[in-house]
């Protein structure tokens, strides 16, 4: 009966958005991760696909920064999917730490009846859930900053993807949020 139901669960529709806000010049952090070019807007606009979502997947170093800066109790009521190659960490009741492949971590929230999994950063995330062909669209806030030096939206990897534009929101008199479905 247990695989009747996970086989009937993966049919469900579910889409994998990747959500980041960036740079001009496609960058997401500075090197030591500082990241206070992120306007307010951008955060309610982030927070408000959170709640969509009821999830998110960040890597392990994001992880570590959102807990350092006492962000995670804002997120109770979000399962947080942690991805590390060493996930010694005992999973607590909102929080996965999985070292699984982006396919297996999207089955997953795809089983726990997710309509969306939202991929949520850091670069080197990203990259591997990119290159793993999951994604399915892409929302970028655009900051009107650049910065000379930093993090990379995608952490250098070997894949290329084609993109169409579904939307330009213009949510502030200085940003702009790119809405992309990848060409599958
Ligand atoms: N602007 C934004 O919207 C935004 C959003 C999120 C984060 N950020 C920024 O991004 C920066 C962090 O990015 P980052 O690239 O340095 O780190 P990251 O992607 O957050 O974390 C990297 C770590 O995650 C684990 N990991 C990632 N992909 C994996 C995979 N497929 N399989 C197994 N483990 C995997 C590895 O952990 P282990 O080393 O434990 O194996 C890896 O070292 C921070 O500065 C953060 O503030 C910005």
């Amino acid at each position: 009966l247990q695989k009747f139901i996970r086989e009937d669960c993966s049919g469900i529709d579910m889409k994998v958005v990747l959500y980041m806000a960036i740079t001009i010049n496609g960058l997401i952090a500075k090197e030591n991760d500082d990241v206070s070019f992120v306007s307010a807007a951008e955060w309610k606009n982030f927070n408000r696909m959170i709640r969509k979502a009821g999830n998110i997947i960040i890597g392990r170093r994001t992880y570590d920064l959102m807990r350092k800066s006492s962000e995670l109790p804002k997120y109770k009521n979000t399962k947080i999917v942690v991805v590390t190659h060493k996930p010694k960490k005992v999973s607590g009741k909102n929080i996965v730490f999985t070292d699984d492949s982006p396919n297996e971590i999207i089955k997953m929230l795809r089983n726990d009846g997710f309509k969306i999994a939202l991929v949520a950063g850091g670069g080197k995330l990203n990259s591997s859930f990119m290159k793993a062909g999951v994604v399915d669209e892409l929302y970028l806030d655009l900051e009107p900053t650049i910065l000379g030096k930093g993090i990379k939206l995608f952490a250098d990897a070997n894949f290329e993807k084609k993109l169409k534009l579904v939307s330009v929101k213009h949510f502030s008199k200085n940003e702009v949020q790119l809405h992309y479905k990848v060409a599958k």
